[in-house]
C-alpha cells in the first residue's frame, strides 16, 4: 500500500523541453550547440575553427575545443534544445493536462543560465526569475508541488569555458545561484534536488567503448568532489533560508548483476556498485567518503584537492532525501562478452532473462524492487523515484489516437514492484514518471524516443505543429493516481 499522501507525478528537464534558448536574457549552455542524433549516429557539438571553418566535434568525456576554435551555431542544422517542445510558452496548457491526470508533484529543472546568463554576474536576470515564478504559481493553482532540480546536465557556457566543475571557483558561482533561487522561490517550492544523476561523473567513465586512463579518473573524481561540496552547500543554504525545504540528492540507479558465479565476477559486481552507486550516495547521505574510496582512488593514482572545510561542509550538508532514476539493470563480468548490449548508461553483457527496448535498455521491473530495498537498508532515508519510463516509438492511428499499451505495461510492471518494496518496508514517498510529456531525448536528441502520457507533434528534424495529444496511457495513469496505485 502506498502512503495516503504519496506523491505521484511526472518529470522533465529544462534543456529537453523549454526551448526559448536565447530569449529573455538566457545565456547559452553547451547543449545549445548540440545537434540531434540517433543510437547509431551520435550527437555532435558544432564549432568554428580558428580559420573560421565550420565543423563538428564528438561529445566524449573531456571533449576539448581545438585550439582557437569556438562553439558556434551553424546554418542549416537542427538543434533540439532551441525550441525543445516549447514548454517555455506552453507551460500553462501542459500543466493543465498534468492536473487533469491528478499530478501531486511535477519535477522540472531550473536553467542556471536563465538566472545567471554567464554565471558570473553579481545580479540575476529578473526575466528568468519571473518565468519560473509564473510556472510555480501555475502549479500552485492546481495544488501540484514542484520538485526542482538545480543542475540537470547544464551550466552557463561561460562557466563551462572557465573549466566547469574542474574549477573550484565554480562552487562560488553556484552558491550565488542557489542562494538566489532559494530566496526568490521561498514559499513556492519545498522539494529540491541538487544535481541530476551526480554519480554519472565517474560511473559512466568506461561505458560506450570509452577508455579511461588515470588522468581521466583524476579529473572525474575531482569534478565530482567539487559537485559534492556544491551539493552540500545547496543543502545548507536551502535549510538556512527555509527550514521547510526538503532537499534531495539524485543518483542514476542502475543495479549491477554479476555475469556468472565466478568469484571474480561477484567481486567485480560488488566493486561496480561501490564505484558507480554507493560512492556518491554515501557522500550525499552520510556526509563523508566511504572507506572503499581509498581503494578506488589508489587504483588510478588519484589525489584529490579536499580541504578540511570541505569535509565539514559535506557533514553539514547531508541530504534529506534519496532520489534516483531507474530504467534498467546491467550485467558485469570478467569473462569475454560476445553479446554486448549498450543502453544509455550501461554497457554490459546481455541478460538472457530479460527483454530489451529498441534502444537496448533492459526491461527489468524486479531490478527496481531490488534497488529500492538495497538503498533503504543502506541509508534509511525517505526515497523518491524521480525518473522511470520506457522510451519507445509511438505512432498515431488514423483517428489520431496513440495506443501505447507497451508503455502502460512497462509502468504497471514497475509500479507492482514498487508496491512490493513498500510492503517490505521501503520508505518510498513519491514517483515521477520521466518525460511525462514527450521531450527531446538526452542521449540521442531524438523526439521519436518518447516517454510521455502526452504526445507532442514534432519529429527528429524539428518539423511538426507541437500540438499535444493525450495517449492511451494518459487515462491509465490518471486512474493509477486516483486509486493511489491500486488500479493498475
Ligand atoms: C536520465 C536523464 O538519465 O535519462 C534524463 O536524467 C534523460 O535527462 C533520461 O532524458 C532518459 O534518457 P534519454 O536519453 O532516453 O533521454
Amino acid at each position: 500500500m502506498f502512503k495516503d499522501n504519496f506523491l505521484w507525478g511526472g518529470a522533465i528537464a529544462a534543456n529537453q523541453s523549454e526551448g526559448a534558448w536565447n530569449l529573455d536574457g538566457k545565456g547559452p549552455i553547451l547543449l545549445d550547440f548540440r545537434t540531434g542524433g540517433s543510437k547509431k549516429n551520435p550527437r555532435m557539438l558544432t564549432i568554428i575553427d580558428k580559420e573560421g571553418n565550420p565543423g563538428k566535434i564528438p561529445i566524449t568525456r573531456g571533449t576539448r575545443l581545438p585550439d582557437g576554435a569556438q562553439y558556434s551555431i551553424l546554418e542549416n542544422i537542427y538543434y533540439p534544445s532551441h525550441e525543445g517542445i516549447d514548454f517555455y510558452h506552453r507551460y500553462k496548457d501542459d500543466i493543465k493536462l498534468f492536473a487533469e491526470m491528478g499530478f501531486k508533484i511535477f519535477r522540472l529543472s531550473i536553467c542556471w543560465a536563465r538566472i545567471y546568463p554567464t554565471g558570473v554576474e553579481d545580479k540575476p536576470n529578473q526575466e528568468g526569475i519571473n518565468y519560473y515564478k509564473d510556472v510555480f504559481n501555475e502549479l500552485k493553482k492546481y495544488n501540484i508541488e514542484p520538485l526542482v532540480t538545480l543542475v540537470h546536465s547544464e551550466m552557463p557556457l561561460h562557466l563551462e569555458e572557465l573549466g566547469g566543475w574542474s574549477n573550484r571557483e565554480t562552487i562560488k558561482h553556484f552558491d550565488r545561484y542557489v542562494r538566489t533561487v532559494f530566496e526568490e522561490f521561498k514559499g513556492l517550492v519545498k522539494y529540491w534536488i541538487t544535481f541530476n544523476e551526480i554519480n554519472n561523473e565517474v560511473g559512466m567513465l568506461e561505458m560506450f567503448g570509452n577508455t579511461a586512463n588515470d588522468e581521466t579518473y583524476q579529473t572525474a573524481y575531482q569534478k565530482l568532489h567539487y559537485e559534492f561540496v556544491a551539493s552540500a552547500h545547496a543543502v545548507k543554504i536551502g535549510h538556512e533560508i527555509d527550514e521547510k525545504n526538503i532537499i534531495g540528492g539524485m543518483i542514476c540507479g542502475i543495479p549491477h548483476y554479476p555475469g556468472s558465479n565466478d568469484p571474480d565476477d561477484i567481486l567485480l559486481c560488488r566493486y561496480t556498485w561501490e564505484k558507480a552507486i554507493f560512492y556518491s550516495g554515501d557522500v550525499l547521505c552520510k556526509g563523508e567518503y566511504p572507506v572503499f574510496s581509498k581503494r578506488l582512488w589508489k587504483e588510478h593514482n588519484v589525489v584529490l584537492d579536499i580541504t578540511s572545510q570541505d569535509l565539514i561542509d559535506l557533514k553539514e550538508g547531508i541530504v534529506d532525501l534519496y532520489t534516483f532514476s531507474y530504467y534498467m539493470t546491467n550485467v558485469v563480468t570478467t569473462h569475454e562478452v560476445t553479446d554486448v548490449v549498450s543502453g544509455n548508461f550501461a554497457a554490459g553483457a546481455r541478460n538472457p532473462y530479460l527483454k530489451y527496448s529498441d534502444w537496448g535498455w533492459a526491461y527489468d521491473p524486479k531490478g527496481l524492487r531490488y534497488y529500492l530495498e538495497v538503498i533503504n537498508d543502506r541509508y534509511q532515508k525517505p526515497v523518491m523515484i524521480t525518473e522511470n519510463g520506457l522510451g519507445a516509438k509511438d505512432s498515431l492511428d488514423s483517428d489520431n489516437t496513440i495506443n501505447d499499451d507497451y508503455r502502460i505495461e512497462y509502468l504497471r510492471d514497475h509500479i507492482i514492484e514498487m508496491k512490493k518494496a513498500v510492503e517490505n518496508g521501503v520508505n518510498l514517498i513519491g514517483y515521477t514518471a520521466w518525460g511525462c510529456i514527450d521531450i527531446v531525448s538526452m542521449s540521442t536528441g531524438q523526439m521519436s524516443k518518447r516517454y510521455g502520457f502526452i504526445y507532442v507533434d514534432r519529429d527528429d528534424e524539428g518539423a511538426g505543429t507541437l500540438k499535444r495529444i493525450k495517449k492511451k496511457s494518459f487515462n491509465w495513469y490518471k486512474k493509477v493516481i486516483e486509486s493511489n496505485g491500486n488500479k493498475l
